[in-house]
């Protein structure tokens, strides 16, 4: 098991439906939780025991709180809940929606892992939360589709070269889950899903994996 209580923890994207959740979990587990997005608020709503402000897109600004988070010492959990989402067809996709769907749901990821891997300890776990949309692609959402599989790409590369420094990382694919997530759309508009996954479930499920070390993916199938 990675014992989360008296554990360092990373949750970027703590002020989303996702990772408020889990880091509120995290920190009800005993873990000491910083706390990273851009709405202060709702930041400061998800029980985080310290926030900090950022745009992840910029990878200095990335490296900066990063830089705060590992200064008390090595982090044992680091969890990436950030994304945006875009619908609509292809022939009406722009350059502006696509480059900011890879920077956020591609590029985070990689600035994320790459500034945080020499910062986290041994035994410890990176989890980022890609999506069923990473394992079959969908009409309408092409551009996320891609975004979202070049992330996961990213964690099973990083995944295998991590397991030397004893590094978990963890890909979670959870289908569409109720957050308000796909009436944030960056562009188009979400098409009516059926009813989805609840976010509390889907939390659940990502921290008893966090905890698990024998849990070493987390297909659409475990949600
Ligand atoms: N909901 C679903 O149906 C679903 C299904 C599968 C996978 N996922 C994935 O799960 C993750 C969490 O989704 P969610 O449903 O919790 O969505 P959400 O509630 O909209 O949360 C998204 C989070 O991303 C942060 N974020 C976006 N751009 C950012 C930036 N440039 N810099 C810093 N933070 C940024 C937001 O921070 P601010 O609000 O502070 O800007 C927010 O904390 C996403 O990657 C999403 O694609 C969601």
């Amino acid at each position: 098991m990675t014992v989360l209580s008296g554990a360092r923890a990373l949750v970027l994207g703590a002020s989303g439906g996702l990772g408020a959740r889990i880091t509120s979990q995290l920190v009800a587990a005993g873990a000491t939780v910083v706390g990273v997005g851009r709405d202060a608020d709702r930041l400061s709503a998800s029980g985080a025991s310290s926030t900090l402000l950022a745009d992840l897109r910029d990878p200095v600004a990335m490296a900066a709180a990063i830089e705060q988070a590992v200064a008390g010492g090595p982090l044992d959990v680091v969890v990436n809940a950030v994304g945006v989402v875009a619908f609509g067809p292809v022939a009406e996709l722009d350059a502006d929606t696509v480059e900011e769907l890879f920077l956020t749901n591609a590029f985070v990821p990689m600035f994320a892992a790459t500034t945080v891997v020499g910062r986290m300890a041994p035994g410890g776990v990176f989890c980022t939360i890609s999506g069923v949309i990473a394992e079959q692609n969908l009409p309408g959402m092409a551009a996320y589709g891609a975004s979202k599989a070049a992330g996961r790409s990213f964690s099973e590369g990083f995944g295998r070269e991590a397991r030397r420094a004893k590094i978990r990382v963890l890909d979670a694919r959870p289908g569409h889950t109720e957050t308000g997530l796909a009436d944030r759309a960056i562009a188009g508009t979400a098409p009516n899903f059926p009813a989805g996954l609840s976010a509390d479930h889907v939390a659940d499920v990502i921290v008893a994996a966090l905890a698990d070390d024998s849990v070493k993916d987390l297909p659409s199938t475990a949600f």
